[in-house]
């Protein structure tokens, strides 16, 4: 008789509580400017618009950052070496680590998400196509703290954080957040990110403000989610999407507009918007690669490689944990 060998698959459950939605989403909107942090974006249905975002022409991130993964995937594969135990915070669907999980062959794979429903979906989908891969999955909040539910001693253990997630930090968060990870993964652990780059505006507003409206969507799904878990009645008509990019600041921000005066509840909490006024739900920083260089130093690292594309429109970082 034949047994085919199939790789462990796992869950871990962290999710985080509904109520800790509403306080958030209270406390944002209580202060002026008033603001929703972007991880709420991700229900299933943003986290399926999020998909939809990455397949559309202006959205150069994904296919660049997919690009420099297949062409370079035996190089990354060569620096990390054999047998690691290779953690995704943030996977969403998963589909970046399919360039590189034949390359690297990792011991155990570990993708984290906040959105149980398609993590369990992405993770399912993973293991028909990889049989051979043991993969050990969470649902949690990754940017609150990062929790390994599987941990072979003495492995090397490397961190992918694809996409330019980090952009959605505050830069002095993403040096505690990377601190962090670097804390997780350990002395000789190691850090591959993608980062998108500083370039021309007209490329940075196309990409956020994209012709078929699905970035619109996906910011205004937010309001969505919050009348059906939160019991509110934001009327979706008074809203509209707005993303700009902040030169000064570097960053694209996106926001949700007040077309008119308007009052909406929340449970009990009332919240009176003026016409224009608007809710700032998403920062999405642009580095050069020397800038990000400095940040990622900071947070104990010290740069190993970085590959780029010829246009220069997205990069990605090869690091290891210095202390
Ligand atoms: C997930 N993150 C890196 C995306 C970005 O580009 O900042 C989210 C996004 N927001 C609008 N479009 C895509």
């Amino acid at each position: 008789m034949h047994y085919q060998e199939h790789g462990v698959v796992q869950f871990y459950d962290d999710q985080p509580l509904a109520d800790d939605f509403y306080t958030e989403v209270i406390e944002g909107l209580k202060q002026s400017p008033r603001k929703i942090p972007p991880k709420f974006f991700y229900d299933a249905k943003g986290s399926r618009l999020f998909d939809a975002i990455c397949e559309l022409p202006e959205y150069y991130q994904t296919r660049t950052e997919i690009s420099l993964l297949t062409q370079y995937a035996e190089e990354i594969a060569s620096l990390i070496g054999e047998q690691c135990l290779l953690i995704e915070p943030g996977s969403g669907s998963c589909e970046k680590v399919r360039y590189l999980l034949d390359e690297i062959q990792p011991t155990a794979y570990m993708p984290m998400d906040i959105s149980r429903v398609h993590l369990f979906g992405a993770v399912q989908q993973l293991s028909n196509e990889y049989p051979w891969l043991d993969i050990h999955a969470s649902c949690m909040d990754f940017t609150a703290n990062v929790k390994l539910h599987f941990c072979p001693p003495n492995i090397h253990k490397v961190a992918f954080f694809p996409g330019s997630s980090i952009g959605n930090f505050e830069p002095d968060d993403a040096i505690v957040f990377m601190r962090h990870i670097a804390q997780v993964l350990g002395q000789g652990g190691s850090l591959l990110i993608g980062v998108d780059l500083k370039k021309d505006e007209k490329l940075l507003h196309a990409a956020y403000n994209d012709s078929q409206d699905v970035t619109a969507e996906f910011n205004l799904n937010l309001l969505h989610r919050i009348n059906d878990e939160l019991n509110a009645n934001f009327d979706l008509e008074y809203f509209q999407h707005k993303a700009l990019y902040n030169e000064q600041a570097g960053r694209i921000e996106m926001h949700l507009v007040s077309t008119v005066e308007q009052t909406v509840t929340i449970g009990e909490q009332e919240f009176t918007f003026r016409e224009s006024e608007t809710i700032h739900t998403e920062n999405s920083y642009k580095y050069t690669v020397a800038e990000f260089g400095a940040l990622a130093g900071q947070a104990g690292y010290k740069q190993k490689k970085v590959w780029r594309d010829s246009s220069d429109l997205f990069s990605l970082h090869y690091y290891e944990v210095t202390d």
